[in-house]
């Protein structure tokens, strides 16, 4: 016995003058594996006890328990050393520099889909003759209402629920509720026709707007492309012939449109514009379930539309006796249906595995 005895307290010290020794981690790792794994050298001494008198063993089983936390603890000490000298090491060597380029090549991204789509849009009307046209998202209530025939006590105002710029934020420079985030693109007509001051205007306007909304086909954010077309002779006709061409290049030679009546205070007439739910392929049903997009209607509303109303021509500047159509539409329902997406949110997650699929 005390032959094991020995070779305990040996194996105890070795242990400490190894740990003292190592170099780095990987050489405490190899120590610990060495001495204290399934056929390290603790093991091999243990396996001598089974020849031991049977009064021996506890106390052999002790020094042994005793010699194991010595070491454990001796690695521990070890590593901790280890990683204070790193640590020191790194904070007295030169500084780190992060500006130099990374070395890794990440995968390159992709345009969201509602910018694919509005590009898409975008290029589909420059063909047919239209320039892009913007204006701002903070707009004034001028342009975003009273200029396109909705006052302040209109009905129509209930239609667009309304986020206010508080006139305080603005230093009080602005009468309060005069100035918002836009809630259609409408506005930019405005702003289109004084811009151009005469006819011919056919112009597209691509952006951003805002209302308080938020379910599966509805978020507070959303983008609406508008579109104008001011000349002499426009017709109802013309609107239609437009609007049909353009469904048929953007959702394919198959799609079905149709045109309700409706109203827009700065149309007349004014109409809105549906297109077959490609969802559930118009049937209302998707895996005998009632389709949720299209609310079981089979259509998917899209756009309004109508002929410029003359007080709005005459409100952007224009001469008497010219007419035109103006439309506007919801990027994020053309791209629901274009690439079936069933729920208007997803666009808004930044979910990659969604946005990886375009
Ligand atoms: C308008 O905003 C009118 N300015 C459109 C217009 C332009 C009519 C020119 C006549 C002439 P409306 O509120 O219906 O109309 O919205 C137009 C489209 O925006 C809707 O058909 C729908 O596709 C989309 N839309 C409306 N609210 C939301 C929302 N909260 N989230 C996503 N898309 C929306």
């Amino acid at each position: 016995m005390p032959d094991l005895l020995s070779q305990l307290e040996e194996l105890a010290a070795a242990a400490r003058r190894e740990v003292a020794a190592a170099a780095d981690e990987r050489a405490l790792e190899e120590l610990r594996v060495r001495l204290l794994g399934k056929k390290g050298e603790l093991s091999a001494a243990l396996r001598g006890m089974g020849q031991l008198p049977a009064e021996e063993r506890p106390r052999v089983g002790e020094v042994a328990n005793r010699v194991r936390d010595q070491i454990e603890t001796l690695l521990a000490e070890g590593r901790a050393r280890l990683a204070k000298a790193k640590l020191d090491a790194e904070l007295s060597g030169p500084p780190l520099d992060p500006t130099p380029p990374g070395r890794q090549l990440l995968p390159r991204g992709h345009r969201h889909p509602i910018t694919l789509a509005a590009e898409e849009i975008a290029a589909i009307f420059g063909r047919l003759g239209y320039e892009v046209a913007s204006g701002p998202e903070i707009e004034l209530d001028w342009y975003n209402f009273e200029a396109l025939r909705i006052a302040a006590d209109h009905p129509a105002r209930d239609m667009q629920d309304t986020f206010y710029v508080d006139s305080k934020t603005l230093g009080g420079a602005q009468p309060p509720r005069s100035v918002v985030l836009r809630t259609h693109t409408s506005p930019v007509q405005i702003r289109a026709m004084k811009r151009r001051a005469k006819p011919p205007v056919r112009v597209i306007c691509p952006g951003r707007v805002y209302r308080s909304d938020y379910d599966q086909t509805h978020s507070p954010m959303f983008h609406q492309v508008e579109g104008l077309c001011v000349d002499e002779g426009i017709t109802f006709a013309d609107l239609k012939g437009t609007l049909a061409a353009f469904a048929r290049a953007f959702f394919g030679p198959g799609t079905k449109t149709r045109f309700r009546p409706s109203y827009f205070p700065f149309v007349e007439p004014g109409a809105e514009v549906d297109v077959s739910c490609s969802i559930c392929g118009g049937t209302g049903r998707k895996d005998g379930k009632r389709c949720g997009t299209c609310k079981e209607t089979g259509w998917l509303e899209v756009l309004g539309a109508g002929m410029v109303h003359p007080e709005v021509l005459e409100n952007g500047g224009m001469p008497k006796g010219v007419t035109g159509f103006a439309f506007g539409f919801g990027v994020e329902r053309m791209a629901m249906l274009r690439y079936r997406v069933d729920d208007l949110r997803l666009f808004f997650e930044n979910d990659l595995r969604f946005l990886g699929q375009f």
